[in-house]
């Protein structure tokens, strides 16, 4: 949510900047901006929209800077419009900020800050950090300065140091001083932010993406600590303003691939990445010889499994609790991440509990492993971002090896997270002495069975054709293909807004059916073969009041089927088949967006990591 970049070092600073927003964009979309800093003064360019819209005013900026920050935005206080955008800069235009976060003590500082006679010009949060910058270097204003003015004995760290304690919230920050032009500061809170160091200079991003070609080592900045950067040179701070060492990844840019590679959308091709995303994922459950084992120690035989997450993470959660239950029979209870806390979880020592993040930076999912590990359970991630908050939050880490994924709708992180899940099941169900030979063979082969499922997408573009004009559709399903029911309706409001939902198949008749009209579209998954009666059951209900519907299901049922048209998977293990069901439900997504014209890859409103609560 948000992503920051900057560059200090011996080349021009406004391409990198905005190239570097380009590969953050995926993280917000509502507005952009970036401020240089030359001969002593800042040139800021601030536009409502897309990152796009600076490379004309930045271009005729012309700037021969080569220290710079940058922004691109979802919008938390304030509407997605020009004076909200970032960087925003003190009243003086000392200082220049850019954040990703939200300061939850904005509106207090904001009041004592006015009360002094402070304008403002945004109606952001974050306007209060240069703000108060600026005002820790006057006399006695704020109780923490009674110093000189910058740039006799007051450094910019040490206005930082000042600055930040008086802070609430998260941020990920990158700040600039006019007077102090070799220096680029930054600082982090709960938000993710890296430093890397390359042959050209030094640069700050939210994320992996956003770096150049030249950088090679990358620091990750964790919560309280500073980094000051200079053309060639980096030194980190603890929060008392000490000086620590950290050590550095290795970094290439060729192993973070970022372009389409001959696709149209990121999404298409991330589908089409599923097979490799989930055979890297399991390649860590079995050793070369094909035994499988689990890489981290878990408690014996937990009193309870918790599954907690947000969005599709959810989805994967609620397949999880099936597998789990039938496979383990341990009792598990599925938690949507932003109301676990709120429940009051009997959560306790004994218990497991999982937390399914591609990004690892979900605000609420974090919160939640805060909650958990307070009531003393063993916490499990499951991420696709080493090294991200939630992968630190947690005891213990399963990772997810999709690779970077880019379009904000998530599928193949999806799947690879679907795949953990099966493989963490499958080691409860063996500690307790139920071997699931024929599931773990065909969890082996799960890759190959998604592949095969891709060819569907000729009949998925045919159904797509036949609903894109429609206002609303139905997803129905039993059991698990209830929890792939809910996936398939997420992906397609998401991406196309064709509003949908998704219900047990057997629960319509207790209201929504009333919402069945002549030519509605209903999507009925039906790849349980045990419940394949009943949900035929329930497609004749709906086709009965001129529904028309398309189902999904394993070769060979088509005919049980009364509807329009059909998709046939072949099987695999029914425990497994959400997997291989979800894939039409991707292409038939894509499809409906890509008829009615959406933005794929950034539907509208959306981020791709919610760091907000
Ligand atoms: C939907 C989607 C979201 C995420 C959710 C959780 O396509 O991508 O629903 O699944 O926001 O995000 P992570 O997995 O990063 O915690």
């Amino acid at each position: 949510m948000c992503g920051i970049v900057g560059y200090i070092g011996d080349s021009k600073a406004s391409p990198l900047l905005l190239e570097g927003l380009r590969a953050l964009e995926y993280r917000g979309y509502d507005s952009a901006g970036a401020a240089l800093l030359l001969d002593g003064a800042f040139h800021t360019v601030r536009r409502a929209g897309r990152v796009e819209q600076l490379k004309e005013p930045l271009n005729a900026l012309n700037s021969k800077a080569t220290i710079g920050i940058a922004h691109t935005r979802w919008a938390t206080h304030g509407a997605p419009a020009e004076p909200n955008a970032h960087p925003h800069l003190s009243a003086d235009e000392r200082w220049a900020v850019v954040h990703n976060g939200i300061i939850e003590n904005a509106d207090e500082l904001r009041a004592d800050l006015e009360a002094i006679g402070v304008a403002f010009a945004s109606e952001t949060d974050t306007e209060v950090i240069p703000q108060l910058l600026e005002r820790v270097g006057m006399d006695g204003d704020f109780e923490c300065a009674a110093l000189e003015n910058l740039g006799e004995q007051y450094t910019p760290l040490e206005a930082l140091l000042d600055v930040l304690p008086l802070l609430k919230g998260s941020w990920a920050l990158g700040i600039l001083c006019a007077d102090v032009p070799d220096t680029l500061l930054c600082a982090c809170q709960g938000s993710p932010l890296l430093v890397g160091e390359g042959e050209n200079g030094m640069y700050l991003a939210s994320d992996y993406a956003a770096f150049a070609e030249d950088v090679h080592k990358v620091y990750r900045i964790i919560d309280g600590e500073i980094g000051v950067l200079t053309q060639n040179s980096v030194t980190f701070y603890n929060p008392a303003g000490q000086e620590i060492s950290k050590t550095a990844e290795q970094f290439s840019r060729k192993e973070q691939s970022s372009d389409k590679g001959g696709y149209a959308h990121f999404m298409r091709k991330e589908i089409d990445e599923q097979p490799l995303a989930v055979r890297r994922t399991l390649a860590h459950f079995f050793s070369d010889d094909g035994v499988f084992r689990l890489s981290v120690e878990l408690p014996v035989k937990p009193r309870k499994i918790w599954l907690v997450a947000c969005g599709s993470a959810y989805h994967v959660c609620m397949t999880g609790k099936y597998v789990m239950e039938e496979l383990a029979r341990i009792p598990c209870e599925v938690a949507v991440a932003s109301e676990f806390r709120y429940q009051y979880p009997l959560i306790t020592q004994g218990d497991l509990a999982v937390f399914v993040s591609q990004s690892g930076e979900t605000a609420d999912t974090l919160a939640a492993v805060r909650e958990a590990s307070s009531r003393g359970a063993f916490t499990l991630g499951i991420v696709n971002v080493p090294g991200s908050a939630i992968a630190r939050a947690c005891g213990a880490v399963l990772p997810t090896l999709a690779g970077m994924e880019i379009a904000v709708a998530t599928t193949k992180a999806y799947s690879a997270q679907l795949s953990v899940l099966y493989a963490l099941a499958l080691h409860f169900a063996k500690e307790a002495g139920h071997e699931a030979p024929e599931l773990e063979k065909a969890l082996r082969q799960l890759p190959e069975a998604i592949q095969a499922a891709l060819s569907t997408e000729e009949t998925a573009q045919f159904i797509a054709e036949q609903i894109a004009d429609a206002e609303h559709a139905y997803f129905i399903g039993r059991n698990l293909d209830y929890a792939a029911a809910l996936e398939g309706s997420l992906k397609l409001k998401e991406i196309s807004y064709l509003h949908s939902e998704a219900y047990p198949a057997g629960e319509l008749k207790h209201g929504t059916i009333s919402l069945i009209e002549a030519g509605t579209p209903v999507i009925a998954l039906a790849c349980n073969e045990r419940l394949l009666p009943k949900t035929a059951a329930n497609i004749r209900e709906v086709t009965a009041r001129g529904a028309r519907v398309f189902a999904v299901c394993t070769n060979g049922n088509e005919d049980h089927l009364d509807a329009d048209a059909v998709i046939s998977l072949a099987a695999t293990h029914p425990l497994l088949m959400p997997s291989v069901e979800v894939i039409p439900l991707q292409l038939l997504s894509y499809h409906v967006a890509r008829i009615r014209g959406c933005d794929i890859d950034k539907p509208k409103n959306l981020a791709k990591s919610v760091t907000v609560e």
